[in-house]
């Protein structure tokens, strides 16, 4: 059971008759909410702080807004922000995504983001005693929150080819409570494959939680895992409006899953988080995910100018970690990337940070065509081989 840490706060709740019962019940609510907060949002907002006139390919964040459309169904819900919701805009949000995705609406579940599914996945399913296995590099939020509970957390490098390598993150800890993927990863912008997310379904411990990531799904043009939530009850799929959506600062987020995680995952709130959500968001979201050819123009402007800044690296002789399916490459400079990330910030260009495991590799996210444009000038001012 959670225990109270502040003495004090505890001295209180017993003198308010709080059995001990009742205080892991607090402890653990304010352990969920406090790690989802403390943990991952910080981290986000970290990374997108803006540094004032600087071009800003730090946090892949998208350069631009919501599609017009979409900011246009926002503004109608401004408009009638005086009812909390006011025309049942959950159900019109589950119905667009079930219609793209194929998966049942009782599934589907809106969140302010995913950051706070993704620390309380990792508090539902892992311990002191259920560790948590990633790939290295990888995002590194179920990292925190795996420190913050106390939970053994295995690291398994990426595969030659950047993928996550299953079998190794199976064999590292067998007995793990949760196994995350993320894919295309966040900073390679790398993907795995179906067949081995699928393997790792199979294989993991029957009572263990699977997680995929998809914050950056939309960038790849396959099959992605989404259709695995539809049938199993041990995967979670996450998926973000912040990235392609452009809705970074308005917070929405979805997660695919069996309702009895759900029920396990809200198990010391019950789903305050999930059922007071901005109805802005909801609506832009709503609007956003049908636009099947804005999203495919979307993904090919930003293809395009990764593609544009990837081949100047390359044309320096500037090594840029292949195959990235998402807003961001990976550059190794050869060189501690910290430096290269200071002397760029001179020069008024915020690039990403680098991973422990990579330390001469920075993450660089894309912007418009402009802005990369922008970043190519600086590296030629400041680059020496
Ligand atoms: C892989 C991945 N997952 C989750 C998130 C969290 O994003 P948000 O809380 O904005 O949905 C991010 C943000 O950078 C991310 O890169």
């Amino acid at each position: 059971m959670a225990e109270i840490e502040n003495k004090a706060f505890e001295q209180d709740l017993i003198e308010r008759g709080y059995s001990r019962r009742q205080m892991g019940k607090v402890a653990a609510l304010l352990g969920a909410g406090a790690a989802a907060l403390r943990v991952t949002g910080a981290m986000a907002q970290q990374a997108a702080k803006a540094v004032e006139g600087a071009v800003r390919i730090g946090a892949n964040e998208c350069w631009t807004g919501p599609f017009p459309v979409a900011a246009e169904a926002a503004f109608k819900l401004v408009q009638e922000g005086n009812r909390y919701e006011p025309n049942d805009e959950h159900a019109k949000l589950f119905a667009a995504v079930s219609s793209v995705e194929g998966i049942p609406a009782d599934r589907i579940t809106a969140w302010p983001g995913s950051s706070d599914p993704l620390s309380r996945v990792a508090v539902a399913y892992a311990s002191p005693t259920r560790g948590i296995v990633t790939g290295n590099p990888t995002y590194e939020a179920i990292w925190r929150t795996g420190e913050w509970l106390g939970a053994k957390v295995t690291k398994v490098p990426l595969t030659k080819d950047y993928a996550h390598d299953v079998k190794a993150m199976l064999a590292a800890d067998p007995n793990a409570g949760v196994y995350y993927i993320c894919s295309p990863n966040n900073p390679s912008g790398t993907m795995t494959s179906l067949a081995d997310i699928q393997w790792l379904a199979d294989n993991k411990p029957k009572d263990a939680i699977l997680v995929v990531d998809e914050a950056y799904i939309h960038w790849f043009d396959g099959p992605n895992a989404a259709k695995m939530a539809a049938t199993r009850d041990d995967v979670l799929i996450l998926r973000t409006f912040s990235k392609l959506f452009g809705m970074a600062g308005m917070r929405l987020g979805l997660t695919f899953s069996s309702p009895a995680i759900m029920e396990k995952m809200m198990r010391y709130d019950g789903g305050q988080v999930t059922a007071m959500l901005p109805m802005t968001a909801v609506a832009c979201g709503t609007v956003s995910v049908t636009q099947a050819d804005l999203i495919k123009a979307r993904r090919a402007e930003m293809n395009a100018n990764r593609e544009m800044a990837v081949a100047h690296l390359k044309k320096k002789g500037i090594k840029v970690i292949p195959g990235s399916h998402a807003n961001m490459f990976m550059v190794d400079w050869g060189k501690p990337a910290k430096e290269m990330q200071a002397a760029l910030l001179a020069e008024k260009v915020q690039i990403g940070r680098n991973w422990p495991i990579w330390p001469n590799v920075s993450r660089v996210s894309v912007g418009s065509a402009e802005e990369m444009k922008a970043f190519c000038d600086a590296v030629d001012r400041v680059w020496k081989a």
